[in-house]
C-alpha cells in the first residue's frame, strides 16, 4: 500500500494552491527545467525538449504511487499556470525525508516559496509523521539558504563532491529541521 492517499493531497496557503502535477502543465514544466537560472542549482533535471516534460509527469505519478516521492505543482489562486514545484523525496515514513523546491524566476522575491515550504513542512510533520526534514543545497545558492533559515532549518554539514551529475561534482550543504 502506498504511503499517500489515492486522492492527491491538495494544499492551500494565502496566495497559493499546491496541486497535483499533470500533463496539463507540461509546457510550464518544460520552461522551468529549461531555465538555467533554475537548473544551475537544480542540475539533476535539465530538459532539452518540450516532449520530455511528459516523461517527468509519468515519473512523478509512478513515484507517488510507490510512496517514494511527492511533488506539488505551485499555482497562484485563480490561475492555471504552474509557477514552481515543491515536494519530498527519500521518504522514510515516521522518520525523515528530503525537501526540494524550485520557483520560476518571474516570481522570486515575493515570499511565495516561504509560504509553500511552510505548508508542506506542516504536511510532512503532521500528516506523514516525519520527525526530521533535510535539505541539500549546492554551494553558492544563497537564496535557497536564506529560505531554509527563514523556515527554521539549521546548518549541519558540508558534503564534499556529494552530487555527481553530467560529469560534474558538486559540494553541497546539509540543512535540517526537526519536528517541534
Ligand atoms: C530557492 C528559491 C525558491 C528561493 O526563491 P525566493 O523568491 O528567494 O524565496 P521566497 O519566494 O520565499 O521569497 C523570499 C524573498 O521575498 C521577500 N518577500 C517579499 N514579499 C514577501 C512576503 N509577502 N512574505 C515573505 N517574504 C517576502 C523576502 O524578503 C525574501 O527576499 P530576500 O531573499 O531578498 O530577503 C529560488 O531562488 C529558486 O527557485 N532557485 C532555483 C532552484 C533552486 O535553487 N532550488 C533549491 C535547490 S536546494
Amino acid at each position: 500500500m502506498s504511503l499517500f492517499p489515492l486522492d492527491f493531497p491538495v494544499l492551500q496557503t494565502d496566495r497559493l494552491l499546491l496541486t497535483e502535477i499533470t500533463t496539463a502543465y507540461s509546457d510550464d514544466i518544460y520552461h522551468l527545467f529549461n531555465d538555467q537560472r533554475i537548473t544551475q542549482y537544480y542540475p539533476v533535471m535539465y530538459l532539452e525538449k518540450p516532449e520530455d516534460a511528459n516523461l517527468v509527469v509519468s515519473m512523478l505519478e509512478k513515484k507517488y504511487e510507490e510512496g517514494l516521492m511527492v511533488r506539488w505543482g505551485i499555482t497562484l489562486h485563480g490561475t492555471d499556470k504552474l509557477i514552481g514545484i515543491i515536494g519530498f523525496n527519500d521518504i522514510y515514513p515516521g522518520h525523515k525525508a528530503k525537501i526540494s523546491y524550485l520557483l520560476s524566476p518571474d516570481y522570486w522575491g515575493m515570499g511565495l516559496m516561504t509560504e509553500a515550504v511552510q505548508a508542506i513542512l506542516k504536511y510532512g510533520f503532521e500528516i506523514l509523521g516525519l520527525n526530521r526534514i533535510e535539505a541539500l543545497v549546492i554551494i553558492g545558492n544563497e537564496q535557497s539558504v536564506k529560505l531554509l533559515l527563514r523556515c527554521g532549518f539549521g546548518y549541519e554539514a558540508l558534503l564534499e563532491d556529494f552530487l555527481f551529475t553530467d560529469g560534474c561534482h558538486y559540494d553541497m550543504k546539509l540543512y535540517a529541521r526537526l519536528s517541534e
